[in-house]
């Protein structure tokens, strides 16, 4: 996927750079060339020697290394790749970029060249927090530079936050979709995600209790793929994937309307919670209480059906459309059905019955409803499961 493609990485002093080894690892097995670069700091937490054998190549550390030097000059070794990663990139070299330095190897490379940055941050919560972190990330961001992570969880200092370094598979997604490559490159396609919420009046709605993790999941594994991404998502809990086109959307008939405009595409994938009814005549003003004891009477409208009405488009019809279905038994009758019924491709059922823990949690145990039959996959993440999607859309838009 990344064959042929040379990576400059820039490993920073932070105790993250143990995952930098991973890294390369799992960049060479799908055919990237690594030239590894380490600051004096990065030194003092992995050593050359790892990452040169790991790397198959010379380690760059000095400015001034006349050996190094008469082999490539460090003006030539800044362009001779067609990607910059720092990883991990400490609060210093991101400060250090900012103010354009050159007083080391690491960010004379980031000043001289002319490709691309990914830069994958990794410090202490309070530094990545603080205001000239923040600054910094949005000078570079102005500059062009591309971030993957930082992750919030337990850090190394014990302390809980953002400030993890991005894990070595998502730096690889992230080097992918800077890079262009992947199976999905030149394919566009539509995901929904999230619930919707239909208004009762000015301050109530009516909503459900999607959290738009798979959606988000699979957002993001279609782009890592190199698939240029339209993601109509509801108001969700989680925030909408990186390196996508994000349309904000709240109820079903806006998500309808934003499916369409994104129309045409090669593929699109329904993981939204649509709602099915909208409540009928919408107040313009607050419902008041009218305090005789009587109770307002709410009516209710059915909503478009997106997944069907796309499904059943003439000339713009995706050539994939893939639809959800969370069923509490049943499962492969009640999804096969709904198959037929809204006239898509595919259907990723799930058993969302309280004891599976599906709903609003990290796994999912889906079965694949296809012309072919009833394909169950072991439970899995749901980030497991959105790869495993994105990788057979690939298979069946003929492009992996
Ligand atoms: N969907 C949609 N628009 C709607 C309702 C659902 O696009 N108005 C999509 C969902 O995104 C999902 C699939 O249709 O991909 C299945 O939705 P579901 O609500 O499970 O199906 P229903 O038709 O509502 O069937 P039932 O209520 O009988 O389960």
């Amino acid at each position: 996927m990344l064959s042929g493609k040379r990576i400059l990485l820039i490993i920073g002093g932070g105790i993250a750079a143990y995952k930098s080894l991973d890294l390369i690892r799992r960049l060479k097995e799908r055919g990237a060339l690594v030239t590894p670069v380490l600051t004096a700091a990065g030194h003092e937490f992995v050593t050359p020697l790892s990452v040169a054998a790991l790397a198959g190549e010379k380690v760059h550390s000095d400015l001034f290394d006349l050996t190094a030097e008469a082999e490539m000059g460090h003006i030539q070794l800044s362009r001779v790749a067609d990607l910059l990663v720092v990883a991990p990139a400490t609060a210093d070299l991101m400060a250090k970029m900012v103010q354009g330095r050159a007083d080391d190897l690491a960010s004379t490379l980031l000043l001289a060249t002319d490709t691309p940055v990914l830069v994958a941050p990794a410090m202490n919560v309070r530094m990545w927090q603080h205001p000239a972190t923040q600054r910094n990330l949005s000078t570079l961001r102005l500059d062009g530079v591309s971030f993957v992570g930082p992750n919030d969880g337990d850090m190394a200092c014990g302390e809980f936050g953002p400030g993890r370094m991005a894990e070595p598979l998502e730096i690889v997604d992230a080097v992918t979709r800077s890079l262009g490559a992947g199976p999905l490159v030149g394919k566009r396609v539509v995901v929904t995600s999230g619930p919707t919420h239909e208004p009762i009046d000015p301050v109530r709605y009516i909503a459900n209790r999607s959290s738009g993790a798979q959606g988000t999941a699979i957002g993001a594994a279609l782009a890592a793929l190199g698939a240029e991404v339209v993601f109509v998502t509801g108001p969700a809990d989680v925030p909408p994937p990186p390196g996508v086109q994000v349309v904000k959307v709240k109820t079903a008939r806006e998500m309808r309307e934003a499916v369409h405009a994104a129309l045409p595409a090669d593929a699109a994938v329904f993981a939204a919670a649509v709602a099915d009814w909208r409540v009928a005549r919408e107040s313009r003003s607050k419902i008041k209480k009218i305090g005789d004891g009587s109770l307002p009477v709410l009516t209710f409208s059915e909503n478009p059906d997106i997944l069907a009405e796309v499904s059943s488009l003439g000339g713009d019809r995706p050539e994939l459309v893939v639809g959800f279905a969370a069923e509490t038994d049943d499962v492969v009758a009640h999804a096969t059905a709904k198959r037929d019924r809204k006239g898509c491709d595919w259907i990723l059922a799930n058993d969302v019955s309280p004891e599976t823990g599906i709903m609003g949690g990290v796994e999912n145990a889906v079965v694949l409803i296809s012309e072919a039959g009833a394909e169950t996959w072991p439970r899995m993440t749901k980030t497991e499961v959105a790869q495993r999607l994105a990788a057979r859309v690939a298979q069946a838009l003929g492009s992996d």
